[in-house]
């Protein structure tokens, strides 16, 4: 099935899609998750009229708030089904170098291990490639298992270790 996964520019055409992967991804996040609050920020951006034109200006990079980066936004679609999203951040800041890096990615929890991410990732990465980067910084706690696997089925090397805020983390680089 992951053979068929295509990234595409979020369009609103598939909003009601974009919102529906958003609840279900807060619905399976535990009450306590600090990400929440997030989430449900973002829902309700979404949904504001503007949310396509940010969207642009970030892919462009312009128009930023103070301390973001130029990014760019990738919906994993199968057929009319969104399965995940997995964004590039063009550069990297101080903060992006200890947590974020320069790719982050989610699948939507039914659809999780199936190999979506794996095949998000790959796809990213050849995109990222003919933009001219030659390398890619990645980030994910130590206990994130299904993430740190994505990034060694794409070839990250593990850089180092370290614990940020209380939490170990990996850091990884991906050669292009
Ligand atoms: C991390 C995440 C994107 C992985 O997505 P996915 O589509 O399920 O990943 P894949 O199916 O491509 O699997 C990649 C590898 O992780 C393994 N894996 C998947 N889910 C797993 C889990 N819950 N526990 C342990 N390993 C898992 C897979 O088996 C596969 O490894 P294998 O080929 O050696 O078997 C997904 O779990 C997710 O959205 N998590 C919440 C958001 C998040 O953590 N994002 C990353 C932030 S750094």
């Amino acid at each position: 099935m992951k053979q068929s996964l295509k990234l595409v520019l979020p369009s609103k055409k598939y909003l009601k899609e974009w919102i529906a992967f958003q609840k279900e991804t807060l619905a399976a996040l535990p009450i306590d998750n600090p990400d929440r609050a997030g989430y449900e920020k973002h829902i309700v951006s979404s949904l504001k009229p503007r949310y396509f034109k940010w969207l642009r200006d970030d892919r462009l990079g312009i128009n930023l708030e103070k301390g973001m980066v130029q990014q760019t936004i990738w919906w994993g679609m199968v057929g009319t089904k969104i399965v995940g999203r997995i964004s590039f951040r063009h550069k990297l800041t101080k903060t992006l170098r200890e947590h974020g890096g320069n790719i982050g990615y989610a699948v939507r929890p039914k659809f999780q291990g199936k190999g979506y991410a794996t095949e998000m990732l790959r796809l990213v990465l050849k995109k990222v490639a003919k933009l001219g980067y030659k390398k890619v910084l990645l980030t994910c706690d130590d206990s994130n298992t299904a993430s740190w696997k994505t990034i060694e089925k794409n070839k990250g090397i593990l850089d180092r270790k370290e614990v940020i805020d209380g939490t170990l983390s990996r850091f990884y680089w991906i050669k292009l």
